[in-house]
């Protein structure tokens, strides 16, 4: 059995360099924040205590503790007087902390389990008094450098505010991630001082003081650099959120799932993918989202705390709070939000938005609706351009819908309303009464057509201009024809004539005046052929 291990988390800091109203470590990054992802790193230690040091925003990270890690016990640092400072404070709020103490900076989230695992046993294992997680950087500045002594052995760690010219050259830099000896610890933090650039009690500075007792402390190299940076503005957030994204598709991919364009493919660390799963380029899945296999998702889709059930396809569209069965099909362009549920081989088509509302199986919207509050049987179609009218001004009502049923296009269905199995309804039917199973509701009575209307009761308007204009062109094309008629006839008249003749004519010799006997081309605009 390992000894009692406790964790604290850093997280009172302000982020001045994000210049953001939320505390830096309540930013999020696919999927959780700053701080809850250091938190599921931590999680495999199984550590006795949890501790997060808050300060800045303190009411907002400690609310938000409450709810993504209740584990956690916040502590106050009224004041931001360093790293030292927030750890001492920590410890003093719980002397009893066991054998092992795991400091971690809230602002690392790409530090894989693994990597803390691995520290914390080489540090039980060698019984060091101080172990720190470092790496080697292409550019460490701002990072505190590690001060190795001549044997190799870890000496001290300088911010670099502090550093020299030749202290600032080293590339080795302190990841702000740490496993203590309890007792050794506390002890040290004791002695420090604010004797720095900052002014501040620096937990840095507990190596030295330690290597000074000569008490062992070791240097744990971490094998992949990116796990330790940190974020300290918003450009180092989105690069973090690129790299995370990367690992987390590899992850994905390596899987069986197939991604068209994983630069434009962002998953929350929060989502599971089954195998052979496609993803299209610029999709986002996210939340506490579950995709079946087979299921085909995207382009340009946005998938949050959704269920799609396996061979789904969801195709140019943004679905919240839904659950998508088997085999459905989802878009293009269609809006699921909240409560939305559909069964095996449902259809959600073009331009359909759903709300709190079932489909049953093989039931089909498939074009221009607004669902809400509805339920629907199975095998049941919905004409185009419905409209589940739930909304009185006040409350909400449901419509409820059977089984194979089939609804005219244009419906406006006015809830509370209920539609009976097999029951159909006519185009353009306002539903405002139930109908019975298997019955045809219509409404509206019969089409009548006021003509003249328009000229009438809105004279000078655009609209009576142009029914105007398409009177007169339809008055000139009747007395067109007319004379066409008349034309064609006298044409007739001249043939018979010519016919009664011995003999015709020489060709050519129809004088200027005279009617062709050729009649003219049908395609011709402005041509006297009416066909
Ligand atoms: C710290 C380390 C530095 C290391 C770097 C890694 C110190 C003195 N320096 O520097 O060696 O390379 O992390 O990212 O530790 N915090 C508090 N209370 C405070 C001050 C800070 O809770 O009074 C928290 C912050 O919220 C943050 C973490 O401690 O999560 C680190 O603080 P930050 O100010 O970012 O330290 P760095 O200057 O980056
Ligand atoms: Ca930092």
């Amino acid at each position: 059995m390992t000894e009692a291990r406790a964790v604290i988390v850093l997280a009172a800091g302000e982020g001045k360099r994000m210049r953001s109203a939320l505390p830096k470590v309540l930013h999020p990054l696919l999927g959780r924040t700053l701080l809850e992802h250091v938190l599921v790193a931590a999680a495999p230690l199984a550590a006795a205590r949890t501790l997060a040091v808050v300060g800045h925003g303190a009411e907002q990270v400690t609310a938000h503790l409450a709810e993504t890690a209740p584990h956690a016990v916040p502590v106050l640092q009224a004041e931001q007087r360093g790293t030292g400072h927030a750890v001492r404070l920590a410890l003093e709020s719980a002397p009893d902390c066991g054998r092992t103490v795991v400091v971690l900076n809230g602002d690392v989230p790409l530090l894989r389990p693994q990597t803390l695992d691995a520290l914390v046993a080489a540090h039980e294992t060698t019984g060091a008094a101080a172990t720190v997680l470092t790496a080697e950087v292409a550019d460490p500045a701002g990072l505190g450098r590690i001060i190795r002594d001549d044997a190799g052995g870890l000496a001290a760690i300088v911010e670099e505010r502090d550093a020299t010219a030749e202290q600032r050259a080293v590339r080795e830099i302190n990841a702000g991630i740490y496993a203590f000896d309890g007792a050794a610890l506390a002890a040290a933090l004791g002695k420090l001082t604010t004797h720095n650039d900052q002014g501040e009690e620096y937990l840095t500075d507990v190596i030295a003081l330690l290597r000074a007792q000569r008490l062992p402390v070791a240097a744990f190299v971490a094998t992949d650099p990116v796990e330790t940076l940190g974020a300290n503005d918003r450009t180092e957030l989105a690069a973090l959120g690129a790299l995370l994204r990367d690992r987390v598709n590899r992850h994905w991919m390596r899987a069986g799932v197939t991604m068209i364009d994983p630069a434009t493919t962002w998953v929350d660390v929060t989502v599971t993918l089954a195998p052979d799963v496609v993803v299209e380029p610029h999709t986002q899945l996210r939340g506490a989202t579950t995709v079946g296999e087979g299921a085909l998702l995207g382009p340009d889709t946005t998938i949050v705390d959704s269920t799609v059930g396996p061979g789904a396809s969801v195709v140019r569209a943004h679905v919240t709070g839904a659950e998508i069965g088997p085999q459905a099909s989802v878009g293009p362009y269609a809006c699921m939000r909240p409560g939305s549920r559909l069964g095996r081989k449902a259809k959600v088509g073009t331009f359909v938005e759903t709300k709190n509302s079932s489909l049953g199986e093989g039931t089909k919207v498939p074009h221009l609706s607004y669902v809400g509050d509805a339920t629907i049987g199975d095998h049941t179609n919905i004409g185009a351009a419905t409209v589940f009218v739930n909304y009185d001004g006040v409350r909400k009502h449901r419509t409820v819908i059977g089984r194979h049923a089939r609804t005219g296009a244009d419906n406006m269905f006015v809830a509370p309303v209920e539609v009976g199995d097999g029951a159909y309804t006519g185009a353009g039917t306002v539903v405002r009464r139930s109908v019975p199973p298997g019955a045809l509701s219509v409404s509206g009575g019969p089409q009548r057509t006021l003509e003249g209307w328009v000229e009438r009761y809105r004279p000078g308007t655009p609209a009576a201009e142009a029914a105007q204009a398409a009177q007169a062109a339809r008055a000139a094309e009747t007395a067109q024809a007319a004379r066409a008629a008349e034309t064609a006839q006298a044409a007739r008249a001249a043939e018979t004539a010519q016919a009664a003749q011995p003999e015709r004519e020489p060709a050519g010799s129809a004088g200027p005046g005279e009617t062709p006997d050729t009649p003219a081309d049908p395609g011709q605009p402005g041509d006297t052929a009416t066909g």
